[in-house]
């Protein structure tokens, strides 16, 4: 059995390149002895699969992706895509989604993050209605503040207006930051319309975040950037006001990374690159397992009280954002030996 290659999106200026943004990675994957190819990601997105993986040669066995963020339909036409050339991507179509999006990965981590309901929505079908958006609110429990996102990502960098609902027992403020959500992410939104309990996480100057102060950061989801969707900027958080760079206001969230069960690097959250944690794996790691994806990451957050390390998302970790600078000796290496 050969070891994995390892698929990076193609620069769209020189499609023999792989994207400038995974060049580092691409450099440090061919320094350890490792074969990689090439996507054409604009080519995927617009439903031509096959076409977007015309560089990768036939028969080649194993790939792993690494790259921009796939919605999962065009996910499983690239997985369909590469069987059909004699390459076998090592997250399949449904792993892929069960770690991608909420509802996939929900159950298993029951419990461990905040509580959570969804509405699906077509992509199409506009904002949810009054009566769907009532029923959620009485399923996560009537009253208290609240986030919303999607099944994949959160508008956190509008912060007040699209994502953090002061208190769920007001109809009008739900009614408003959900309508706001929906029209900012128009054709991008994901799935459907999350709610979540909000809870109080450790902050960097030590704190609660409070919803007034919530995150804020460098790199805006959704809109024309979600085509190009990577979780963290991999340049590192510089939100331009007093919560960005330095930190401050921001809930601290150390990212792992999992391959078959294992944590095989803890770095901080792309987005506050200069921020580590060491978070406490005992709990989580029994549920990554029973997630059964093969490589996945958590993104983890100390409660305010100190009480214990809460998983604020899941993701697959084929399109999870490092930090930039991080060592990715170890990562690149499990990956190639898996
Ligand atoms: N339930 C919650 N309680 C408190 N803060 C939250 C909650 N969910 C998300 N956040 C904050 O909002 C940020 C964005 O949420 P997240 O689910 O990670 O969305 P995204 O996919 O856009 O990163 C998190 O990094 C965290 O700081
Ligand atoms: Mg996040």
């Amino acid at each position: 059995m050969p070891a994995p290659a390892i698929i990076f999106p193609a620069d769209p200026l020189r499609p023999r390149r792989p994207d400038p943004h995974f060049a580092w990675e691409a450099r440090m994957l061919r320094e350890l002895g490792g074969e990689q190819y090439l996507v054409d990601h604009d080519a995927l997105l617009a439903g031509e699969a096959e076409d977007a993986v015309r560089l990768v040669p036939r028969g080649c066995g194993p790939v792993w992706y690494r790259g921009w963020m796939i919605p999962s339909a065009d996910y499983a036409a690239f997985a369909r895509a590469l069987a059909d050339r004699g390459a076998n991507l090592l997250t399949s179509a449904p792993a892929y989604a069960s770690a991608h999006e909420l509802p996939g990965w929900y159950d298993v981590f029951e419990g461990a993050t905040p509580p959570s309901v969804w509405i699906p929505l077509a992509p199409t079908a506009g904002r949810p209605g009054p009566e769907q958006l009532a029923a959620a609110v009485a399923r996560l429990g009537g009253h208290g503040p609240a986030i919303v996102k999607d099944y994949v990502k959160s508008r956190k960098d509008e912060w007040d207006e699209a994502c953090y609902i002061p208190e769920l027992a007001d109809p009008a403020a739900v009614g408003r930051v959900v309508a706001r959500f929906v029209d900012l992410q128009g054709d991008f939104l994901a799935g459907g319309v999350v709610l979540r309990r909000f809870e109080e996480f450790a902050r960097t100057d030590g704190t609660a975040v409070d919803g007034a102060n919530g995150p804020r950061d460098g790199e805006p989801a959704g809109g024309t950037t979600e085509a190009r969707a990577s979780d963290g900027n991999g340049a590192g958080g510089n939100g331009a006001d007093g919560n960005g760079a330095g930190g401050n206001g921001r809930a601290v969230e150390a990212r792992v990374w999992w391959l078959d069960g294992e944590p095989v690097l803890v770095g901080p959250h792309p987005d506050a690159p200069e921020q580590s944690a060491e978070p406490d794996l005992t709990e989580v790691r029994p549920l990554v397992r029973a997630l059964g994806c093969r490589f996945v990451t958590t993104d983890l957050a100390s409660r305010a009280d100190g009480s214990g390390w809460r998983v604020v998302e899941v993701g697959d970790g084929q399109v999870s954002g490092l930090p930039r600078g991080i060592d990715v000796t170890g990562l690149l290496f499990a990956l190639l030996a898996a």
